[in-house]
Formats: structure tokens, C-alpha cells, sequence
């Protein structure tokens, strides 16, 4: 591999290949090299659903309402100058998209079929079917062929970022292929390693998100802000026994589907005005307390009144999914709980993703921009890696200096040998202490100093395991995870104080 380029981007995600492509557009002689630690196209990228919220239809809708939605979503602790930012450059990164062979669904008159989800105030969620993020990751991954200057390293790990002089140099990594280890420097480093919902016991999230990026970013001092704003969406679908769920699209319920307890009663009214079209977070309370209330693991979507055919044609891989283990929609009612699904805080950035590590950015939902204060709306989250993917990459176009200072080569760096023993019994108990501890901490089913104390513990018992001979990637993904969990629990003990909620 390449010892050193002028770009280097960890991750395959939305954020990685939009700013790969846009930075090439305009930088045909800079080397991009973006380094991923699965196969290239396992990400939290490929199972979005929903889609995209940008305002098209300017008659009914406006930027004024999707900016007070995303205000009211995020409790009005958002950014304002953010919100604005983002939401009205939206329209020309959809152009993007299209320039880059992204589709989204039209109705037959040619207008966009608009979706809804909760807390959108009008119907504004762009989707291809229900497979809105396949579509974008497959279409996008089409198009980075077309750049030379762009290389792309499938099951590389990257375990480290190196740093001299405060500045961020490049990373230390591991290459699965070849069980290699090795540096490589850069004058740019930009961080797209999406969440950490594998940190919780139930996710959406697929495994890859362990939050390496952001424990990195902490260990090198990168400002993290907001890390107690885990999002935990309403509507998994509740299956024994597993870690990623399968999610059933709030677009399901701007449909129209009902939520409802055991006793066949909708009772998110009881809440909030808006019943099922309330935010993530008080739908995700209202199930919890209902749950709670019953003593249930689950309650019910009921999709049995929705016209069976347009229910099909807008939803044909929730309704495959479904059908696969035995459930119809239009017959059966489909169990549902809510899982960790999304970070709204993270690395601290600027208007261009850079963090407080010169020469380090970070882009997506790793990132921290100000967007979703206390809780995202819903389908905001590519949105904000589109536009950060743009700003960043406008930012190094219009600030070139930063690539003619000679890269810092042969520099003394920390670094350790990796087993390729890969069956780590150990560390897979440890995971799981850990996933469990956090969830039960994190819904206030534990005193939080009590689960402050149990994560540290595992921390030290994380640290033991990593510091033997016995160091592989799965100990590396662990240590990343306890560093995470912990930087989630002081930001909750530091939030209960101010209010008892268990979804901010
Ligand atoms: P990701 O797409 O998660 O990519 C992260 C990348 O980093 C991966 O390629 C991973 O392998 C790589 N990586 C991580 N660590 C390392 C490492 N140490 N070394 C090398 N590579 C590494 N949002 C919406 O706006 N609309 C939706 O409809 C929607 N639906 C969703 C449905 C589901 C089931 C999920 C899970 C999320 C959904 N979201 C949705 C959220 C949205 O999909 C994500 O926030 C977004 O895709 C994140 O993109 P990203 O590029 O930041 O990260
Ligand atoms: C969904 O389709 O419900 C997910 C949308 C999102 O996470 O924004």
C-alpha cells in the first residue's frame, strides 16, 4: 500500500464516498486513499430506509417548517446557524445525487412521492422504496470508479491515529488480507466511521459500529460533546436473541400504521398530541413506560388497515423481511421495541468538519456539528453528511496550504503487534457485559454510578486482555467500545441532573 497521500479517509459510508467523490471532482491531482474496516459496502449507510428530508415541494412546505421541525426535534438546543446551514443547501446536494444517478421515487405525474416521519410538520422524505441507503452506497460506490486519484482498501482497520506536534499525521492500521500491520501518513486525515450503537445490547446498527472513530479522536484530545444523545428509535423489529435488529421504517407509520399495547389500545395520544408522529424520543418513552407498565419486552405496529398493495409497493423489503420469519403485515400485528439506532453527539466540529486536531476532520454521524441538539428528526442524518461532505471538501479546496507542508515520514510512532487469532472468547463475554451494563444504565433500569462503576471495571478488564499477547482486532474494537461507554455514562450522569428522562 501507498505510504503516504494527501487525503485519508476512514470509512465506506454516505460521508466517505460523497466526500471522496466531491474532493476528487475539484482535486484531480490530490491521492485519496479511503481505508475500511469490513467489506466496502457494510455500513450503517446501506440500511437507511426513510430516506432523505429536503424541502422540494415549495408550495406546501417551506425551509421555514423543516427548520422549526428539526428546532422542536432537537428541544431547541440545537444550533441555529447549523440548522439553517444545512437545511437550505439541501436542495442542491439533492441535485448532486441526482447528477450521480442516486433515484428517488416519483409519482406518476412526475413529482417526488414524498414521505412522512414523525416530527416532520409535511411530508419531505425523499426514498428509493424502502431501501433508500442501498441505493445511495451502490450508486455511489459506481461512481468513485470513475476517479484514478481515488484507491479504496476494503478490511483495513484502522487502529490508531498518529499525531505530532498536537497535529493528526496519518494512522497506524491493520490490513485483515495480508494480517499486516503499518502506518501510513497523510497531510489530511477525515474521519467517517459512522456510530456506536454495538456499544448497546439492541441496535439497528450493523457490527462495524463500535465507535472506533471517536474513541480515537478522544485518545488523540479531539473535543467530544453530547455523547449522552443516543437516539433509540421506536420501531425495531423484536426478535429473540439478537444484537442488530432489523428496523421497521418510521416511514411505516407516516403511513399510517398504528402503534398499540397487548390490550389491542393506541396509546402514544397519551403522550403527545401527535400519537406515532411524535419524535423518536417520546415515541420511544411512550413504549418503554407502556412495556414497563405491562411487564411486555414488545408492543405492537399494526399495519392491517394500510392498503395492502401500496403498502407493498413502498415497503417490499420490510414486508420480505417479515414475511421471512413468518409475520404478514397485512394479517399479523409486527413487535416492536426500541433500540439504540443513532448518535446525535460526537466529535466536536466546525462548519467545515474540522475537529479541535488540526489537519484531523470528521464527517457524519461520528461527527458532533450542533444539527440535532438533544434528539435528531428523522431522516436528517444522511442530509448532515451531505452537506458536511460538501463543506469539508470546499474548505481544502480553498485552503491548499495544507497540503504543501511536507508530510512528517519516519516519525517515531506508538504501535503493537495484532494476533490473527480472531476466536476471542474472552473478549466476546467482556462485549457483552458491557452492552448490557450500558443499556441498563443508559434506560435508568440501574443507578447510573452504579453502571459507571460496573463499565469501569470493565474497562480495566478490557485493558488487561489488550495488553496481553493475546491483542487482536476484536480487543481493539472492545477497548474502543469501553472508551465510548464511558464517555456515554459521564455525559448521562452529568444530563440526569438536570432532568429524569431516559431518552434526552
Ligand atoms: P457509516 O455509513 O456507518 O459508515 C461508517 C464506515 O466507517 C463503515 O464503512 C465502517 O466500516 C468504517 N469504519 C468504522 N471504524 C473503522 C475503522 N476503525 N477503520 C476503518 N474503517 C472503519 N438516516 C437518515 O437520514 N435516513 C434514514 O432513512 C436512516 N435510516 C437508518 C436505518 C438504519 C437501520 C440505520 C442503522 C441508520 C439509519 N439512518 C438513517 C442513519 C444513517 O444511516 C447514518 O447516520 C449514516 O448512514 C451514517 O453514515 P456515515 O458515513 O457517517 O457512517
Ligand atoms: C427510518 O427509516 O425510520 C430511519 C430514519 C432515520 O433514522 O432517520
Amino acid at each position: 500500500m501507498t505510504k503516504s497521500v494527501d487525503i485519508l479517509i476512514i470509512g465506506s459510508g454516505i460521508s466517505a464516498l460523497f466526500f471522496a467523490i466531491k474532493t476528487a471532482i475539484k482535486c484531480p491531482n490530490k491521492s485519496i486513499l479511503i481505508l475500511t474496516k469490513s467489506s466496502k459496502d457494510n455500513n450503517s449507510t446501506r440500511y437507511a430506509q426513510g430516506g432523505i428530508a429536503i424541502v422540494t415541494d415549495f408550495i406546501k412546505d417551506d425551509f421555514t417548517n423543516h427548520i422549526e421541525d428539526t428546532l422542536r426535534a432537537g428541544k431547541y438546543t440545537n444550533k441555529l446557524e447549523v440548522v439553517e446551514m444545512v437545511i437550505k443547501q439541501a436542495p442542491e446536494r439533492l441535485e448532486e445525487l441526482i447528477r450521480f444517478n442516486i433515484d428517488f421515487d416519483k409519482n406518476p405525474d412526475g413529482t417526488w412521492n414524498l414521505g412522512l416521519e414523525g416530527g416532520h410538520s409535511q411530508h419531505r422524505i425523499l426514498h428509493h422504496k424502502d431501501i433508500s441507503g442501498l441505493e445511495i452506497e451502490r450508486k455511489l460506490l459506481q461512481k468513485l470508479k470513475d476517479f484514478p486519484n481515488i484507491s479504496l482498501n476494503e478490511n483495513t482497520a484502522v487502529l490508531n491515529l498518529t499525531q505530532n506536534n498536537k497535529n493528526c499525521i496519518g494512522v497506524f492500521y491493520y490490513d485483515r488480507k495480508s494480517k499486516t500491520t503499518d502506518f501510513i501518513f497523510s497531510n489530511v486525515t477525515v474521519l467517517c466511521t459512522g456510530g456506536c450503537g454495538q456499544v448497546f445490547k439492541r441496535t439497528t446498527n450493523p457490527e462495524i459500529a463500535t465507535g472506533d472513530g471517536l474513541a480515537m479522536a478522544h485518545k488523540i484530545g479531539a473535543e467530544i460533546q453530547d455523547m449522552h444523545n443516543i437516539q433509540f428509535h421506536p420501531t425495531a423489529l423484536y426478535e429473540k436473541n439478537k444484537n442488530q435488529y432489523f428496523l421497521i421504517s418510521e416511514a411505516v407509520r407516516g403511513f399510517g400504521a398504528y402503534i398499540i399495547n397487548q390490550k389491542g389500545e393506541r396509546f402514544v395520544f397519551k403522550h403527545d398530541v401527535r400519537g406515532e408522529l411524535a419524535t423518536r424520543d417520546i415515541v420511544s418513552e411512550a413504549i418503554e413506560t407502556e412495556m414497563k407498565k405491562n411487564g411486555t419486552e414488545f408492543v405492537y405496529l399494526d399495519c392491517r388497515h394500510l392498503d395492502e398493495n401500496e403498502f407493498n409497493n413502498h415497503f417490499p423489503t420490510i414486508v420480505a423481511y417479515c414475511n421471512n420469519i413468518g409475520l404478514s403485515p397485512k394479517t399479523d400485528l409486527i413487535p416492536i421495541f426500541p433500540v439504540a439506532h443513532y448518535q446525535c453527539g460526537g466529535i466536536v466540529v466546525d462548519k467545515n468538519s474540522q475537529t479541535t486536531v488540526p489537519r484531523l476532520f470528521a464527517i457524519g454521524e461520528c461527527s458532533y456539528t450542533g444539527l440535532h441538539g438533544n434528539n435528531r428528526l428523522a431522516s436528517n442524518s444522511l442530509l448532515e453528511a451531505l452537506v458536511y461532505a460538501h463543506q469539508c471538501s470546499e474548505y481544502l479546496v480553498d485552503n491548499n496550504e495544507i497540503f504543501t507542508s511536507p508530510k512528517i515520514e519516519n516519525h517515531p510512532l506508538p504501535s503493537f503487534q495484532i494476533s490473527t487469532n480472531n476466536n476471542n472468547l474472552q473478549a466476546t463475554e467482556i462485549r457483552q457485559k458491557l452492552q448490557k451494563i450500558i443499556t441498563q444504565g443508559f434506560l435508568n433500569q440501574l443507578p447510573l454510578d452504579f453502571a459507571k462503576e460496573r463499565i469501569t471495571e470493565i474497562y480495566e478488564e478490557t485493558k488487561l486482555l489488550a495488553s496481553s499477547n493475546i491483542k487482536n482486532l476484536e480487543t481493539v474494537e472492545l477497548e474502543n467500545m469501553t472508551i465510548v461507554a464511558t464517555l456515554i455514562i459521564d455525559a448521562k450522569i452529568q444530563y440526569s441532573k438536570l432532568t429524569s428522562t431516559n431518552f434526552p
